[in-house]
């Protein structure tokens, strides 16, 4: 396949050419508005315990390209960190109710704690510090491990797509948003310690769908902060393929400082810069996503 002069390979890719996984570049059609028959919010975790991976990075724009979609769409900040809320331009902190309310008393309103994003149809629920506390205080709690689906049920009605953003560990949190979703997708930073710790990842993944949410699936694996120049990240996303197969989705995000730009503008890249490179992989990942995803 032809390469740039700097050895990238061009971000629009054809049906049947070799996209940046190896394999053939699929057919990938702008996506079709949801099914009128459906009636419940299709809920996605992302999740990877290893840190700084392209978790939240990945959430925000991919639930942009979602709603450029057509999809209305929630993102659920399930990290003390309030990363997503500050990537969106929410200043968490300042935020009487955050996911944490809603969590620890069954009776809190989830309108009062949802922020609606400067991209239209795009809300989120904020999470600050204080969530900080509910992986302890959980603990002594009834079913804790459906705390988050029983505070997502009634949202289901309001949205199409509910992305949640996992805080980097395997903790009671986390556990919670796996219970939660249909779906996971894992985000990989394409490097060497990469694949360190996805056994741990998709164990607990199994583990989960066999004693609490029969029907939570692996949507797939994104490798993100891709850089084809350098054979060392061609050779590890080649090896990823090796190992997952087919759950590798065919889009790739590569490494670009927009990205980090974009959180400090507190906007998707969709926004930011919507023509760039890494906007046009986000909905392209979308389009997979929704491939992957019918019922979304
Ligand atoms: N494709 C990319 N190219 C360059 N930088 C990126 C890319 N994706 C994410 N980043 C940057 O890498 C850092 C970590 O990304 P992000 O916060 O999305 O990861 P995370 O997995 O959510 O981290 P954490 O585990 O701490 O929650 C951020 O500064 C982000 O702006
Ligand atoms: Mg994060």
């Amino acid at each position: 396949m032809a390469r740039t002069p700097r050895g990238e390979r061009p971000a629009a890719q054809s049906p049947g050419s070799v996209g940046p996984t190896g394999r053939p570049w699929p057919d990938l059609p702008q996506p079709a508005a949801r099914q009128s028959s459906a009636t419940e919010a299709v809920v996605l975790a992302l999740c990877n315990q290893k840190g700084g991976v392209g978790k939240t990075t990945s959430t925000i724009n991919l639930g942009a390209c979602l709603v450029e979609a057509g999809r209305r769409v929630l993102l659920v900040d399930l990290d003390p960190q309030g990363s997503l809320s500050v990537g969106l331009g929410v200043n968490p902190h300042t935020r009487e109710v955050s996911v944490y309310n809603l969590l620890m008393s069954s009776g809190a309103p989830a309108e009062e704690a949802i922020v609606a994003t400067s991209t239209a149809g795009l809300d989120v629920l904020p999470a600050n510090i204080d969530l900080s506390a509910a992986e302890v205080q959980l603990v002594s709690e009834v079913a804790r491990e459906h705390t988050l689906a029983r505070v997502l049920a009634p949202l289901k009605a309001v949205y199409d797509i509910i992305l949640i953003d996992c805080a980097p560990s395997l903790g009671l949190l986390t556990i919670n948003a796996l219970t939660a979703a249909d779906g996971v997708i894992i985000p990989l930073e394409c490097e060497f310690f990469a694949l360190r710790g996805v056994a741990m990842l998709t164990d607990t993944i199994a583990k989960v769908h066999d004693r609490l949410n029969p029907k939570l699936e692996l949507v797939g694996i994104l490798g993100t902060m891709y850089d084809g120049r350098t054979l060392h990240n061609r050779e590890v996303l080649e090896r990823v393929v090796e190992a997952f197969g087919d759950v590798v989705f065919h889009t790739t995000i590569r490494r670009t400082v927009k990205f980090p730009e974009t959180t400090v503008a507190g906007e998707p890249i969709t926004n930011y810069a919507s023509d760039s490179a890494g906007a046009q992989q986000y909905r392209m990942l979308a389009r997979e996503v929704l491939q992957r995803c019918p019922a979304a």
